[in-house]
Order: C-alpha cells, then structure tokens, then sequence
C-alpha cells in the first residue's frame, strides 16, 4: 500500500473556545493554544485540527463564519494565528484548518448582499425559492438543528434554505462563481502554510434539483431530506474540481465530514484512483443510521459497533483510507458513551477504548481531553447548556409540540448533547482546571480535581501516559499503519478482538467492553503466544496463552514470524 504522511499520523482535535483561555474573559483562545503546545508536543500528536476560528457571530460557535478571511475578535487576532502556525511548525505539528462552506453566516457580506433584492450579484450565491401558497415554505424538509429548512425573508418575500440554523444559510453550490470564491479562499489559506482542511458537512453541498419533498417518518414534524441532500448529485464533480485546483497543488491532509456517508459513497470520496479527498467521517459508529431519533438514553451495542467498523475496515481496505474517532465536538465523551465513567472503571476503560481504535487501520482522532479521560458533564437543567442544537431540540420537543418530557429529555441530552464535548479542557486542579482566571463560558466538569492534564503527565500510569506510549508505537510498527484487518470473535457482545496483518508481521488486539471477566476464544493460527506485549491496561507484560480479559481489559500483542 502506498505510504503517505497523512496515514502514519495521529491528529488531536481542538475545540478553540474550550481549550485555554489567555486573557481572562472566560473564552479559550489562539494565544491559549500557542501557550499550550509544548503539552501537545508531549503527547506525540502529529496534526492539528483547529475547530472554526474565522470571524463569526457565533451562532453556532464558529461554524456560521462572516469572513473567511479574519479571525473571530474573541480568539486573538491574525496576527496571534500566524504566532500559532510558525509556533506549531517549529514543533513540527500540522495544522488542518476547519472548511465550513456548505454554508455562511447569515452577516457573511455575500448573504448581506444576495437578500437585498433578486437582481443582486450576490442573489445566486444562495438558495432562493418562492413559498407554497399560504405562507408554507418551498418543502418539507426539517433543518438539522429543528424547525423548518427555510427561512420566510420580508424584503424579497422568498424563502432561502438552511440544512442548519437560520443564520447559517446553504451556499449554491450549482453557482460556478461561488465554487471559485471558496477555492480561491482556500488557496488563501494554503498560502500562509497551513496544512489540510476538515470539510463541514461536505457531503451536503450538492442538492438533488427540484428540492423534492422528504418522506414522512410516522410522528415526524418534518420529512427526511437525506436522499436529496447528503451524496448529492454533483458533490464528486465538484470535490474533483477542488481537488484539481486546490487540493493536490499542496502537501495537504484532507477529511471530508460527511453525513449519510456508505462505505461505497466513501470509496468515490476517498479512493486512491478517484483525487477527491484523503479520507472521511462516517457515523454510522457513533449515530447509526437505523437512529430515528438521536435524543435517547440507549447504551451502545458492541456487536453493532463491531459489525459497523469492521465494515469500514475491510471496504475502504487496499482502496482508500478511515478515519478513527469515538468522539469530537458533536459527541459525547467517548468513556461515558462506550466506557465506563465510574470512579472504578474511567481510566482503565479510556485506555482499552484508545487501544481499539488506534489499532484499528486509518488515522487515530483524538479529542480534547480524550487523552485524559475526561467525562460527559452531570448537566441536570437547561440553564447549564449552551449548545443550539440542544436549546432549540428542547424549544420544539418539549415547548411547542409537547412531544417530551423536560426531565425525560434533559437525560437524554445529559447522554447524547454537545455540551459534553465543549466544557473546559481541564489542565489543573486550580480553580476552574487553570482554563480560564475568568468566568467560563460554560461550566467545568466537577471531575477536574482529579482528572487533570497536569496530575496525569506526571504519573506514568495515567491515561495521558497511555496515549503518549500508543501513539509512540504507531511511529515504530509500520504494521498499525498498514496491516489489513479481520475481526475475531465476531459474535461476542463482551470482546473486540481483532488481528492485523502485514508480510511477516501479525498484531493481536484483544478489548474487553464490559466490567466482567471474559472468556477468549482466538483461533490457534492467530493466537501469538510467543509474541511482543506492545501495550496492555493491566501491566501485563508476557504474551502467554491469554485464556481471559479481565474487566475493560486491553492487550496487543505483536509477532514476527
Ligand atoms: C458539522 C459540525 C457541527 C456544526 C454543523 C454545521 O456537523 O461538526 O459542529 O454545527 O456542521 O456547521
Ligand atoms: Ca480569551
């Protein structure tokens, strides 16, 4: 298989407004993360992926951007970010640039411009459509942060859509003129020296003409607009083209994040013969596509996830490239939602998760505070949140249409919302975990006391210790990099074992999801009992014939013949 940078690196993805605050106004910032990449450089990171940083009124915290070409006030200035990329640079760390041009902030000067009247030059950069008769919108799709897809504008009396909130308005994609603004803005970028893009929602940019009516799930406020919107009919033209113009003119990683993704719709994204993008998001892991509705209390299924990932494996395989993650900015905390968040259980059940998916084949994302175990937020009233997605879920659900209880509904969020993701990176146990000497914008974690960056990067035992030791290993064993992949054990509900492979080379990995001991049954040919411990959670340190895993217990063994 080819060799390429962007494979054998581990990418740590940082959430601006949560991560460091320098100046005491409670909002982490790009001076923060200049202060803290020494940090980063001890962990062993590669690549940086920088959540929005670009001017924006913050409607949804930096994904509804009003100028590409600025930084928001709240997070330095331009000069700070140049600071950050030649700091980061002369660490040798990589910074992917978050691309969010699917759509705009409603106070984009392109938006300001295209809703004064229909005879603007800027009118074709979004999508205008005339209502139905009596006041109802052009169709029936439902935003993704709820209420109606469309917006009723007074000055031209139209509708323009939004797959997101009402200030973050689609771009038209189909408009040759707006893909040459993005690319050009892109190679903006490019030429100050950063080095990839994640794409927001990329797999949405292309909609399915006419905008057809969504279908109508029993219950449902609004109809699906998945089949006409996400893998649209010209979003692989149109990557092609960026791809052609931008993207290969530089030493870039690319990720595409893309909704309603199938493994066969991801080999067109990033297939080595297709010059698209070097890999994507899926969801199906963390979502599921037979999900009606994200707002439940349900636990995860290992054999679900092990049957959706081992999927993934074995089709991008030898054709294009995964991306690994358990949690980002829009998911809970990884221990909490496939872990276990107890006192007994975190950190042995943090590692044993970050051993299962950085031995898995693609490209390891860690999250903010992932690597310290950190845990969703004990949110019990909707004054904590701070997240539109939930404040409006909460509005239409419980409020307007009464379909759910407050106390039933918070639970869920307490499971599922966003907010978990965006507390405070907690660096210390002084007050609020040496984030911020301010007020935070959103409450800390009460946990910080002892779950903190500075108590674990002084204990070799600790979560941070782990991670550091497992992204080391991928430097030294080209097999985690390159190896294909089977899965063992397929029916076990309790156990994720799985071997990988590469010429003379075979890597056991053997997780234990649950708090009980559990049996193994590894087939002889696979079983390395004369092999290397790479890393194992329990300080094991021979390979032996392992007959059980203790309770969230994880190994890899490694065997040359
Ligand atoms: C993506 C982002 C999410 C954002 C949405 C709209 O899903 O990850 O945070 O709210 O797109 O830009
Ligand atoms: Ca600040």
């Amino acid at each position: 298989m080819e060799k390429a940078w962007w494979k054998e690196a581990v990418v740590y993805q940082i959430y601006p407004r949560s991560f460091m605050d320098s100046n005491g106004d409670g909002i982490g910032d790009i001076a923060g993360i200049t202060q803290r990449l020494d940090y980063l450089k001890d962990l062993g990171i590669d690549v940086i992926w920088l959540s929005p940083v670009y001017q924006s009124p913050n409607d949804d915290n930096g994904y509804d951007i009003s100028d590409y070409r600025a930084i928001m006030k709240e997070f330095g200035t331009m000069e700070d970010f140049d600071e950050m990329l030649k700091q980061a640079h002369a660490r040798g760390l990589r910074i992917v640039m978050d691309l969010v041009v699917n759509h705009t902030s409603d106070e984009h000067q392109w938006f300001v411009e295209s809703r004064k009247n229909k005879e603007n030059p800027y009118r074709d950069y979004y999508i205008w459509r005339e209502g139905k008769a009596g006041d109802v919108p052009p169709n029936n799709w439902g935003s993704c942060f709820s209420g109606s897809a469309w917006q009723y504008d007074e000055a031209t009396k139209m509708y323009y859509l939004h797959m997101f909130s009402r200030k973050q308005p689609d771009l038209n994609w189909d408009n040759e003129t707006v893909r040459e603004e993005v690319f050009d803005m892109m190679r903006w970028w490019c030429e100050k020296g950063i080095d990839g893009f994640r794409m927001d929602v990329i797999s949405m940019i292309s909609k399915v003409e006419g905008l057809p009516d969504g279908e109508m799930a029993d219950g449902a406020l609004y109809g699906d607009f998945g089949p006409y919107v996400c893998n649209g009919p010209h979003v692989h033209q149109y990557l092609k083209e960026m791809n052609e113009k931008v993207l290969s003119r530089y030493d870039l990683l690319t990720v595409g994040e893309t909704p309603g993704v199938t493994v066969d719709e991801a080999k067109k994204y990033t297939g080595y013969d297709q010059h698209e993008l070097n890999m994507v998001f899926q969801f199906e892991h963390v979502e599921g596509m037979d999900e009606e509705n994200k707002w439940n209390t349900r636990p995860v299924s290992l054999l679900r996830l092990k049957r959706i990932l081992s999927r993934w494996q074995t089709g991008l395989h030898g054709v294009g490239w995964n991306s690994l993650f358990f949690s980002n900015h829009d998911q809970p905390r990884s221990v909490s939602r496939f872990g276990n968040d107890s006192d007994e259980y975190r950190e042995r059940s943090a590692k044993m998760l970050a051993t299962c998916l950085h031995m898995l084949e693609g490209t390891p994302y860690v999250y903010q505070g992932e690597e310290l175990g950190m845990c969703n937020y004990p949110f019990t009233e909707m004054s904590q949140f701070r997240d539109l997605e939930t404040i409006n879920a909460y509005r239409e659900l419980v409020e307007e249409s009464h379909k759910r209880e407050p106390e039933e509904l918070i639970r869920c969020f307490q499971h599922r919302g966003r907010d978990n993701a965006r507390t405070p990176m907690q660096w210390d146990d002084s007050v609020n975990a040496g984030f911020t000497t301010g007020t935070p914008w959103i409450g800390v974690n009460p946990n910080y006391k002892s779950v903190n960056a500075k108590a674990q990067q002084q204990d070799s035992d600790s979560v941070f210790s782990y991670y550091k030791k497992l992204i080391r290993l991928r430097k030294g064993h080209d097999i985690i990099v390159y190896g294909d992949y089977k899965l063992l054990m397929e029916e076990s509900p309790s156990v994720f074992a799985y071997v990988r492979a590469l010429g003379d080379q075979k890597l056991l990995v053997l997780c234990n999801f649950t708090s009980e001991e559990q049996a193994l049954d590894i087939p002889a040919e696979v079983r390395c009992p004369e092999g290397e411990v790479l890393i194992s959670n329990y300080g094991r340190e021979q390979a032996g014939d392992i007959q059980t895993l203790r309770p969230y217990e994880a190994v890899v063994i490694w065997q040359k013949q």
